[in-house]
Order: structure tokens, then C-alpha cells, then sequence
């Protein structure tokens, strides 16, 4: 969530600036009006097959509308179009699971060259040496589940300012805007002035780091454990400034906007859906009694809430079409040659919604992920919305505690209704597209502290 990750990467007062907020929406928009050029690269057929240039055909998420002048054709899954024209349709599998390797790498595109200091950071990075290296430290000194652990104070102290926030707005009776207090959404900008501002922040964090008269914190953030494998050069390549910066903006980007966009449908879901909100919120009474704070703990013990949360991720993907793939060299799919080169997305929301895998799959029922395994480790290919493979999401164990945390927090210690003068039924569902799909119009609920001695 913004509120944490803020924290995880500022002990300082430094806030995220504006251009930050700018910077999400600069990337989702690079994302429509840069790639499409680039599929459009191979023009000529290869002699014996049709080679397969993949164009973008899936739509977002069925309620989001806005898109579909871009996404003109429903089909499913992978879909890649014939220089004939011809649409052909590609399973998850195949190209996550079977043909990884030949899927791993990413389309190099301008906007996202200069914010990731030329392609040097992690989301954005071709599948290199330096990649593979910048994952494993990720993996294993920033989000292994033992660093999740690490990181709980830091998580439990935003979600009391969180809780403390929404009370005293509860106590004068204020609406809470959710999609403003868990991350925000903002218009785009020039790219060279949100470089710069971004540049300048993550300059202003390292040194606030590497100054000895900084405060000293009991735990170490982020940017500390980056700073401390630069110094012990641990990798086989030289780990300069600009590959710390370019991890910071990665997990400031891919950190902050999924989960916030996340919490948001959740709560979206559990408004119009009041028969779940409210077994959710007895599930939450019935294990934690008269608990004022739900700790992650706490958490695991709540089966029917971690089922809200997977339907959520089912239902609303955070980033619908994941993060382009590109083909690293030619390989053969389902009998299609594919050119090197090629950029591929992979419709997660498609694959969510896909009817033989899902019953009734358009509707919000949580209970479909209750006495089964079924999760979003990359490892069930009917339900990735964290991706699969060798560019599966490393943040997926720090993301789900902060969110789980949260939004647990929030259901626990109030009751959420519509401002009286709003209807249920006008909570929509509209998204804004973009990489990450965020709600469209702001969700504003009214917060009622409940009492927990019952
Ligand atoms: C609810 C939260 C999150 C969701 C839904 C999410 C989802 C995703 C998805 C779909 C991808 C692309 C996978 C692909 O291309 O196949 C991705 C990549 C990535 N995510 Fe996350 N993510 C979340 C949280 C985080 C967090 C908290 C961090 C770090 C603090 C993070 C860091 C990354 C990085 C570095 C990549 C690039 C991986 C690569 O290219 O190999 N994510 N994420």
C-alpha cells in the first residue's frame, strides 16, 4: 500500500512527490501508445509460416468499457494475430510454463528506458545477467517471506495512523475517500520533468540513508539493505547508484499502485455484495473476539477473508494484461512461427474468467476458492494474476501482507456504508486502463467504529 511502502523507503520525512503519482500514469499511458507501434515491427512473413506479430485484442476487465476501442475482439487467454489477419488464441501455459524461457524477456520501450536508468532495474529489464542477479537480491534480501516478517512494525505502525485517520474522520461524520487514502491516481506529465523530480527523490533518500547523523532505526528499510550489498559488492557486476534508483522506482511503482488498486476493488466488491461483507466481518468477530488490532498473525486464521481477497484478485487482476513479454528468440507455438522480438501480454483477467476453468465466473463469490489450493503463486495457470514463470511478481509475499493487513484492519474496526446521499447501486465499476487498473471514479464510504464486546 502507498501508506508503507512510503515508510519501508522513507524513515525520513521525505514524502513520495507528485511526480511519482504522475509517473504511474506516465508508464500505464507509454504502455497503449508505445507498444503498439513496436508490434507492428514485423511486417514481412517469414517463407514458410505466417509468423505471428501478437497484437493486443483482449479487452480490460469486463466492466471497464473504456478500453475497448483498443481491445476490439474477446478472446481469451494469449492472442496473437497473423500478418493474414487471422486471430489464434494461445493458452498461459504454453507461454509461462512450457516456453518460458523463450517469453522472459521484455519490449524495449522509450518512456520506460529512461525512468528505469536504461532498462538496468527489474520490471523493465531485458533477460540478462544483471537481471538475473537484481532478482535474486529481490527475492531474497528484500521480499523473502523471512524480510516479509522483518518488515511487520513498520506495516502494523501505517495501519494504526490509517485506523487513527479514518476515526477521527468517522467522529465528525466525514465520508472517507478509500481511493484517495490508499493511493491515489493522478493526470499524466511530461516524462523529463517527472525523470528529474524522480531522480532528485531517490537522491534525496540515499543520502538521508548515507548520512551519519541520521537517526538510527531499529529496523533496517529498503534503500539500507540495497545500500549494504553495494558495499559488500556481492555481485558480478559493479551495483552502481542508478541500479538502487532504479529499484526504488520499481518498487515504489509496482509496490505501492497494485495493492492500492487491489484494496480498493476489494472494498468496491463487499459494498455491492452486503451478504459477504457481512459473513466476512462476523468471520472477523468470531476469531479475534474482542482483539481491538488484527495482526498478521491474526490473519492466517481467517480462511473466509483470504477467500474475499483471491476473488478480488480473480475478478479485478491489478494489471489485467501483466507486464509485456517479448519473444527472446524464434520459437514455434501451437504450430505459429514467432519472430524474435514479438511483444506478448497475457490477458490474466481473461485467464480468471475463463468459463471452463470457472463456473458463473462474472460473478463475486468468494466460496469458490474455499476447500481447495487454488492460489496465485504462479503455479495454478488458470489464476495468475502476479504472473508466472521467470518473471513471476517477487514482490507477491510483500504486497499480499501489506494488503491483507490493511484491509483486514479496516473491516475489523468499522462498519463501511454509502454517504446518505449516495445509493448503493451507484457504486460503479468503471477503470481507469492503464497498466495497473485502478477504480475509475473515487470510492467515498462512511466509516462507523464498531465495538468488539460482543
Ligand atoms: C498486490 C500487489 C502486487 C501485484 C498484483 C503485482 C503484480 C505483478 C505482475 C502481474 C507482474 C508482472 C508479471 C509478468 O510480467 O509476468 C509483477 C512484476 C513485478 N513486481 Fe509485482 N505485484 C504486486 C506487488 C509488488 C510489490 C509489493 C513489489 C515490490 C515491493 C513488486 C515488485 C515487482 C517487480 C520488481 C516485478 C518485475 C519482475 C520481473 O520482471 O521479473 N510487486 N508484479
Amino acid at each position: 500500500m502507498n501508506h508503507s511502502a512510503r515508510n519501508q523507503t522513507t524513515p525520513s520525512n521525505n514524502t513520495i512527490p507528485q511526480a511519482m503519482l504522475i509517473l504511474l500514469n506516465l508508464i500505464a499511458l507509454s504502455f497503449f501508445i508505445l507498444i503498439l507501434p513496436n508490434l507492428r515491427k514485423h511486417k514481412k512473413p517469414p517463407p514458410h509460416r505466417k509468423p505471428t506479430p501478437v497484437q493486443p485484442l483482449h479487452p480490460p476487465p469486463l466492466p471497464v468499457q473504456a478500453g475497448q476501442d483498443l481491445w476490439p475482439n474477446l478472446v481469451p487467454e494469449i492472442c496473437a494475430k497473423t500478418s493474414g489477419g487471422d486471430s489464434i488464441s494461445w493458452s498461459g501455459k504454453e507461454v509461462l510454463k512450457t516456453q518460458d524461457c523463450n517469453f522472459c524477456t521484455r519490449p524495449s520501450l522509450v518512456g520506460q528506458q529512461r525512468l528505469s536508468y536504461n532498462r538496468i532495474d527489474v520490471i523493465f529489464a531485458p533477460h540478462n545477467e544483471c537481471f538475473r542477479e537484481l532478482k535474486i537480491l529481490c527475492v531474497v534480501h528484500l521480499f523473502s517471506s523471512k524480510k516479509v516478517q522483518y518488515f511487520y512494525p513498520i506495516r502494523r505502525e501505517e495501519d494504526s495512523k490509517m485506523i487513527e485517520k479514518i476515526s477521527s474522520l468517522s467522529s465528525a461524520s466525514e465520508a472517507v475517500n478509500l481511493s484517495e487514502l490508499l493511493g491515489s491516481y493522478q493526470l499524466y506529465h511530461l516524462l523529463e520533468r517527472i525523470f528529474k523530480e524522480m531522480d532528485e527523490f531517490y537522491d534525496e533518500i540515499i543520502s538521508d540513508h548515507l548520512d551519519p547523523n541520521k537517526p538510527k532505526y531499529e529496523h533496517k528499510d529498503f534503500v539500507d539493505v540495497l545500500l549494504q550489498l553495494k558495499e559488500e559488492r556481492r555481485f558480478s557486476f559493479d551495483l552502481t547508484l542508478d541500479h538502487i534508483k532504479a529499484v526504488l522506482m520499481n518498487i515504489i511503482v509496482a509496490g505501492t499502485d497494485t495493492s492500492a488498486a487491489i484494496a480498493v476493488w476489494t472494498m468496491t466488491e463487499l459494498m455491492k455484495n452486503p451478504s459477504i461483507m457481512k459473513k466476512l466481518q462476523d468471520e472477523l468477530r468470531s476469531v479475534l473476539k474482542d482483539k481491538s488490532f488484527v495482526e498478521e498473525t491474526d490473519v492466517q486464521k481467517l480462511e473466509f477473508f483470504q477467500a474475499v481477497v483471491k476473488e478480488t484478485f480473480r475478478l479485478h487482476p491489478a494489471t489485467p494484461l501483466l507486464v509485456a513479454h517479448e519473444a527472446v528468440q524464434k520459437c514455434t507455438v501451437q504450430g505459429y512461427d514467432v519472430l524474435p522480438e514479438t511483444s506478448v501480454f497475457i490477458n490474466a483477467w481473461a485467464i480468471g474468467s475463463d468459463p471452463p476453468s470457472w463456473r458463473e465466473p462474472e460473478l463475486f463469490m468468494p466460496e469458490r476458492f474455499l476447500g481447495n489450493s487454488i492460489n496465485f503463486t504462479g503455479q495454478d495457470f488458470e489464476f495468475i494474476p502476479f504472473g508466472a514463470g521467470r518473471r513471476i511478481c517477487p514482490g507477491m509475499l510483500t504486497g499480499i501482507a501489506g494488503l491483507e493487513l490493511a484491509l483486514a484492519n479496516l473491516l475489523h474496526t468499522f462498519d463501511w456504508k454509502v454517504p446518505t446521499d449516495v445509493h448503493e447501486e451507484d457504486i460503479d465499476y468503471d477503470g481507469v486502463p492503464g497498466v495497473t487498473m485502478h477504480k475509475k471514479n473515487p470510492l467515498c464510504l462512511v466509516a462507523t467504529k464498531r465495538t468488539h464486546d460482543t
